[in-house]
């Protein structure tokens, strides 16, 4: 039996959950520069300030009981009936309920015995703020009193040390409140959090209710809450008044308290703002004394370490009104309307037209924001940006805005070894590269090329090449981001093993097929430990098609550029790497995966579990080695036949049942989830888009159908958001196959992106012009593409009316700035 726990509504770009217990919580990211939130369909999740782990504003506990535990939530009292509007955390039932999870936005609507309230949270465009505007409405004919409260918990910056060093941040917690006691200066009541900032941080947060003065307000999560009470029963609700706390230490949180009267039919909006802000070091106090009795502080008289309000004062006072906030609301709505007018798409298909004109489009803008930080699996403290995950994500992104893309990629650059060697990840505060996790994975240098080619074929922008770009940060050590990708192109090059294949070093894309790893130790990360490379003779399939495939895109760029000498000199590896796939790389029957670390196949018809891995197949067919004795297709063929499932291509098959010391965290996953036997999302776009440069159009389409989130029919079953892309599906080994886990943060995004786009929509930026070279499937009979590229804007309809899978040949436009409008005829 399937429920249903929503439904898409396209026409304003909202995905609607209508029942409040989803199966996991359903969630969306509100922001998209510098201040972001995550937030639930019951408003659970957190703010933080560009980097989650470093700069998170408020608490959320990961794993906690009962699940989503701590978000922003209102409380309301009408008359001794407690209530959220978004069901949690009282879960008082209610009379109705609606969460709008858009672009950038989410609005939760609960009703209750007459009183509907609706809230509505986004994060202003250039803003370090969240704004929620709630609004209250009486919908009985007689007048109603409630008692409104808000509450959030402050995290004490660093999201790591907040929840395991108690013996310091019980005693450091620090507050300001300014309200109500001088009732003409002050017509706004602010909570301000300033742990640690009297010594070395330069930053508070605060949380204001802006467009009246609060009754009363909580900052201390004990008085607030109650020692043993749960969330589900704080005491000043309970009691109908605020305590007016002070936090001293312990557990800062931030409530208002406001007493409401409304009459029959009438409505009423509060507006709150929660918000981040950086003083200048000389200029982070206020030199005014104390004797400002609308001021509180946690210190009281002996504070002298007064927080400078300015930039807060600036907000609070900007979304001071209803007008205010609307517009604010009306901006960012605007920006989304222009985002994804750069590609949109009409055809008979609707699910189509929703992934490509929403859904896809936006994922790839929150991978592009957020790498695989922080989502409901990522806790935010383990991973910054990650050097390969940023460059697929870039792809997904870079139509939408070509200048941050740009940035990213000199960002990325930047964090390169000058062997052409990458720092896995970095962190997004600081830009630097992570120490913790350091480098060594061989298929990085790669997709360098990958991301900055997809950005000069967008943008006709070579002029990135000629940036100086530094090598590990390191000023005086900078050369052009050309001789970056010289170098990346040049580290896989002199890193081949006995076959003249790809070394795989740490690993390559499959950070869990750990060839020289070796552990036995369960406290060590199959990620991060010493490995031992000495005498290796780990070689990756993956590597060698991935090389094959951006290699020519650089060989591509190299003669865009007139660098005919370089162009040549790469294609000869090219070529020789091909070669060695086809001597040492073919299975029979499919592309092996890899050589181990003392030379024995891996993913070969000999071994008796993981016999065939998708990564080879992908990377290989797209590369399409060994093209005259059709192996690309003899491999789309086997993956079609031992890796194919109801829900999608699994990574390997048979999955590993034992711990391979020799392969690693691969074979640790019991068997069918994760990059054991898991249908792995990400690699799935690769075999598609092998599948269309193989012209088979109708295999490309059903493949990508399996994994599309608007295809999901059983919600119940994949648990996960219906409306975004998942890392993972449970593979046909699993207990339970169809079980998504891992949304949102996943190159799936991307990956798709570019997959339906360009390789079965077919309309693909290239240097020369915009390549139109459709893929589809026999029964899609039209479709028509609006494309605006650099300057100029395409509008080309895409005729079947034979049935073809693909057209003959692709059609090159030439670039010309101006309107355009082109039909073909496949
Ligand atoms: C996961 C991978 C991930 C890696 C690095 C592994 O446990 O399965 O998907 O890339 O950790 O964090
Ligand atoms: C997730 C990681 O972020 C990504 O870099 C990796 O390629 C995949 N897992 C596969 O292991």
């Amino acid at each position: 039996m399937t429920k249903t726990y929503g439904y898409f509504d396209d026409v304003r770009r909202e995905y609607v959950i209508t029942n409040p217990a989803t199966p996991f919580p359903w969630i969306n990211y509100l922001g998209n520069e510098d201040f972001f939130g995550l937030i639930s369909n019951t408003a659970g999740g957190y703010d933080f300030y560009k980097d989650a782990k470093f700069r998170r504003i408020t608490r959320y506990r990961y794993n906690s009981v009962p699940m989503d535990s701590v978000g922003r939530y209102f409380y309301i009292n009408d008359g001794g009936t407690v209530w959220n509007p978004g069901w949690k955390p009282c879960k008082t039932p209610l009379d109705s309920y609606e969460c709008r999870h858009s672009m950038n936005y989410t609005r939760i609507t609960g009703s209750k015995n007459g009183v509907e309230a609706s809230v509505l949270f986004f994060v202003p465009l250039q803003t370090w703020a969240e704004v929620q505007k709630v609004t209250l409405k009486n919908t009985t004919n007689a007048p109603k009193h409630l008692k409104l409260f808000s509450y959030t918990e402050w995290c004490l910056w660093n999201a790591a040390t907040d929840g395991e060093n108690f013996q310091r941040n019980l005693s450091t917690g620090e507050v300001e409140i300014e309200t109500a006691s001088l009732k003409e200066k002050c017509p706004y009541t602010a909570i301000y959090h300033k742990t640690e900032y009297k010594e070395r941080r330069n930053h508070y947060a605060y949380y204001a209710l802006t467009n009246i003065r609060a009754d009363g307000y909580d900052t201390d999560r004990e008085s607030f809450v109650g020692l043993y009470n749960e969330l589900s029963e704080p005491q000043a609700v309970l009691d109908g008044k605020a305590a007016d706390s002070l936090a001293h230490g312990w557990s800062p949180i931030a409530s208002h308290y406001i007493d409401v009267e409304l009459k029959a039919g009438e409505s009423r909006d509060f507006i709150f703002v929660l918000g981040y802000a950086e003083n200048a070091e000389n200029e982070k106090f206020d030199p005014r004394p104390l004797a400002n009795s609308q001021l509180l502080t946690s210190l009281g008289e002996k504070d002298h370490h007064i927080i400078n309000k300015t930039h807060a004062h600036a907000i609070i006072d900007r979304f001071a009104t209803v007008e205010a906030v609307d517009a604010a609301f009306a901006e960012l709505c605007a920006l989304w309307d222009e985002l994804l007018s750069k590609f949109q798409v009409e055809s008979t298909d609707e699910r189509l037209n929703r992934m490509v004109n929403i859904w896809n489009q936006y994922q790839c803008m929150i991978t592009f924001c957020f790498s695989r930080s922080a989502s409901f699996f990522e806790s935010g403290v383990g991973r910054g940006m990650g050097f390969r995950d940023s460059n697929q994500d870039l792809v997904g992104f870079v139509h939408q805005v070509p200048s941050r893309a740009r940035q990213r990629i000199i960002d990325i650059a930047s964090t390169q070894f000058p062997d052409g060697g990458c720092y896995h990840q970095y962190q997004p505060l600081t830009k630097r590269g992570n120490n913790d996790i350091g480098g060594g994975f061989n298929d990085d240098p790669m997709w360098l090329i990958f991301g900055t080619t997809a950005y000069i074929r967008e943008t006709g922008d070579y002029s990135i090449l000629d940036e100086l770009v530094p090598w590990d940060n390191q000023p005086g050590s900078e050369v052009s981001l050309l001789e970056h990708l010289r170098i990346s192109f040049n580290h896989v090059v002199e890193n081949v093993g006995p076959h003249g294949l790809p070394l795989i070093g740490r690993a390559d894309w499959n950070d869990c097929l750990n060839l020289n790893c070796f552990s036995n130790d369960p406290n060590e990360s199959f990620q991060t430990t010493g490995n031992k490379n000495e005498g290796s003779k780990a070689e990756s399939l993956m590597i060698a098609g991935l090389f094959v495939f951006c290699g020519r895109q650089y060989v591509e760029l190299c003669r865009a550029r007139g660098l005919e000498h370089e162009a040549n000199r790469a294609g000869l590896h090219i070529e020789a790497m091909c070669q060695a796939v086809e001597k040492y790389g073919w299975d029979g029957a499919w592309y092996l995966r890899a050589y181990d670390y003392y030379g024995n196949k891996v993913g070969s018809n000999e071994n008796e579990e993981g016999k065939i891995f998708i990564e080879s197949q992908g990377w290989c067919a797209m590369a399409r080695i060994g093209e005259e004795q059709g192996l690309p297709e003899k491999a789309l063929d086997s993956a079609a036949e031992l890796l194919d499932s109801e829900h999608g291509m699994v990574l390997n098959w048979p999955a590993y049942t034992t711990y391979h010391i020799e392969l690693g965290e691969q074979s640790t996953y019991p068997a069918g989830y994760k990059e054991n036997g898991g249908i792995f999302c990400h690699n799935n776009p690769w075999v598609i888009i092998a599948q269309a440069l193989a012209g088979r159009g109708n295999d490309a389409w059903t493949l990508y159908k399996k994994i599309a989130p608007a295809w999901i029919e059983n919600q119940d079953l994949h648990k996960v958001e219906p409306y975004v892309y998942c890392q993972m599906v449970a593979g046909k080994e699993a207990a339970k196959p169809g079980e998504g886990k891992n949304s949102w943060l996943t190159g799936t995004a991307a990956w798709n992106w570019l997959t339906v786009t360009q390789y079965i929509l077919g309309i693909r930026p290239t240097y020369e012009g915009l390549e139109v070279n459709p893929c589809i499937p026999a029964d899609l009979k039209e479709y028509k593409v609006t494309r605006k590229w650099r300057d100029a804007e395409y509008v080309i309809t895409v005729k079947n009316p034979n049935g073809k899978q693909h057209a003959d040949q692709p059609t090159v436009l030439p670039y010309e700035p101006g309107k355009h409008e082109y039909t073909i005829t496949l």
